[in-house]
């Protein structure tokens, strides 16, 4: 509603609702930024991964990650400048810590929020492994993940539209 703060449509006017805690909010506030900054405690290995992604992923995403019945995720490297573009991890995603943050909150699709950050560590570096960017046994941590160079990190340019370019 314009003009109404969020602290106050929660105000008893209507008896229902009340202002979240700190707690709640900080419960929610999960995403992270590309610089990894409030990534958590853990690590894990794609050695390690391997199973989990086995168990917990690979039913929809293939075995190795390039089932395209939904999002691929591996493979497709140079292929966005042609005009057969394939959008994966490897050939897309210009940060790893904002992987680990999407699979932490959203994957697996059908129990999102289940896996512990031990587990997001690991499935992210298999993913990162099957996609050619890290080692099997190279250890992904809150310090290490930050540091990984994405394929396609300078592939984003702005947009050169004038109708749509910066003001
Ligand atoms: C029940 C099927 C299912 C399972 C199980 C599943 N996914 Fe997904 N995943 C999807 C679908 C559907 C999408 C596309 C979601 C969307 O676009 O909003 C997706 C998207 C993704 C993406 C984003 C790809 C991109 O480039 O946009 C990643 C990464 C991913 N999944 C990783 C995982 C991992 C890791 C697991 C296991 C821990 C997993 N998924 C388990 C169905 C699944």
């Amino acid at each position: 509603m314009a003009g109404v703060s969020p602290v106050a449509a929660q105000l008893p006017t209507y008896g229902v609702g009340r202002a979240p805690t700190a707690e709640e909010v900080k419960a929610w506030d999960i995403t992270i930024p590309a610089d990894g900054q409030g990534l958590p405690p853990g690590s894990g290995t794609a050695a390690l991964g391997k199973a989990i992604y086995a168990e917990r992923c690979a039913s929809c995403h293939g075995e190795k990650g390039e089932d395209a019945k939904y999002n691929r995720l591996v493979g497709g490297h140079g292929s966005l400048a042609t005009a057969q573009p394939i959008r994966t991890i490897g050939s897309f995603w210009q940060y790893a810590t904002t992987l680990w943050s999407y699979i932490n909150r959203a994957q697996p699709l059908d129990e999102p929020g289940s896996l512990t950050a031990d587990h997001v560590y690991a499935v992210t570096a298999y993913l990162l492994h099957l996609n050619g960017i890290i080692g099997e046994q190279d250890i992904m941590d809150a310090k290490t993940l930050p540091l990984v160079k994405m394929p396609n990190r300078g592939g984003f340019v702005p947009d050169p539209r004038p109708d749509v370019g910066r003001r």
